[in-house]
């Protein structure tokens, strides 16, 4: 398939970009500093594009069958975050432009408010409150998703990210800001990043989750 990447230089993004390849997939990565992507492959082609702006992006979207996005924005105590917001909303006008009509796109684990009370005390009081605007803003990002009827969506909601080799591991999934144990607690706190990569490509070929959030994390 040809897939356009956001967030390609970052860590998840690197690892989907790599495996991409390995697939077979053609892979369009769109980033803001060529220089950071240090894969080169005859399937490869890394542009420069503003995520922020549909005019950047449309011409990269032309004939490609899904976009991935691997964005992060870090946390902001005062202006808040809008990153998530800001460049979903030019990536959904670029895909209709273009005609592209499939995005897969990573968010986190307890972005819906409140929904971290089940956490261990230590999430609950002090990873959350410290990376609550980074949540807010993916939280927002997915409600703004929930109302998108003409493209086919997909969020990916995995626990804390580790950087860690992929592995075969089995993926446990839930449609929920969590995946819960059958007492309604979190399994597990954490996913390697290339596993998120794993899960989000296998997601071209799967439409089980279409227009749906997907908590995920392995076995
Ligand atoms: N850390 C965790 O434990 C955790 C847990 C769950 C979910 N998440 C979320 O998972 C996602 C991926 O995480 P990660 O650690 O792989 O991310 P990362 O390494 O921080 O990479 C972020 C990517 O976004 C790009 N980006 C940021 N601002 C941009 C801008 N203004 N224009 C163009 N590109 C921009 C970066 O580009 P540059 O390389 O040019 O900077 C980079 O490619 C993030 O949304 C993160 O919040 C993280």
């Amino acid at each position: 398939m040809k897939i356009a990447v956001l967030g390609a230089t970052g860590q998840t993004g690197q690892q989907l970009v790599s495996q991409a390849l390995q697939q077979g997939h053609i892979v369009t990565a769109i980033v803001r500093n060529p220089e950071k992507l240090t894969t080169a492959h005859d399937n490869l082609k890394v542009v420069e594009g503003n995520i922020f702006s549909e005019d950047s992006l449309k011409p990269h979207f032309k004939d490609q069958d899904a976009v991935m996005s691997c964005l992060g924005f870090p946390p902001s105590v005062l202006g808040g975050v809008t990153g998530y917001t800001e460049s979903m909303t030019a990536t959904l006008g670029a895909m209709r432009e273009a005609r592209v009509n499939r995005i897969i796109t990573m968010t986190s684990w307890y972005t819906e408010p409140n929904s971290g009370s089940k956490a261990s005390f230590f999430v609950r009081n002090m990873l959350l409150p410290m990376i609550r605007s980074v949540l807010s803003n993916m939280y927002e990002m997915e409600q703004h998703l929930q109302k998108t009827e003409d493209i086919n969506w997909t969020v990916i909601r995995p626990p804390g990210l580790k950087n860690i080799p992929v592995t075969e591991n089995k993926f446990l999934t839930h449609e929920g800001c969590y995946v819960p144990d059958e007492k309604g607690y979190p399994i597990g706190q954490t996913i390697s990043r290339a596993d998120v990569a794993r899960f989000m490509l296998s997601q071209l070929t799967n439409s089980s989750w279409i227009k749906k959030a997907v908590a995920i994390i392995t076995k």
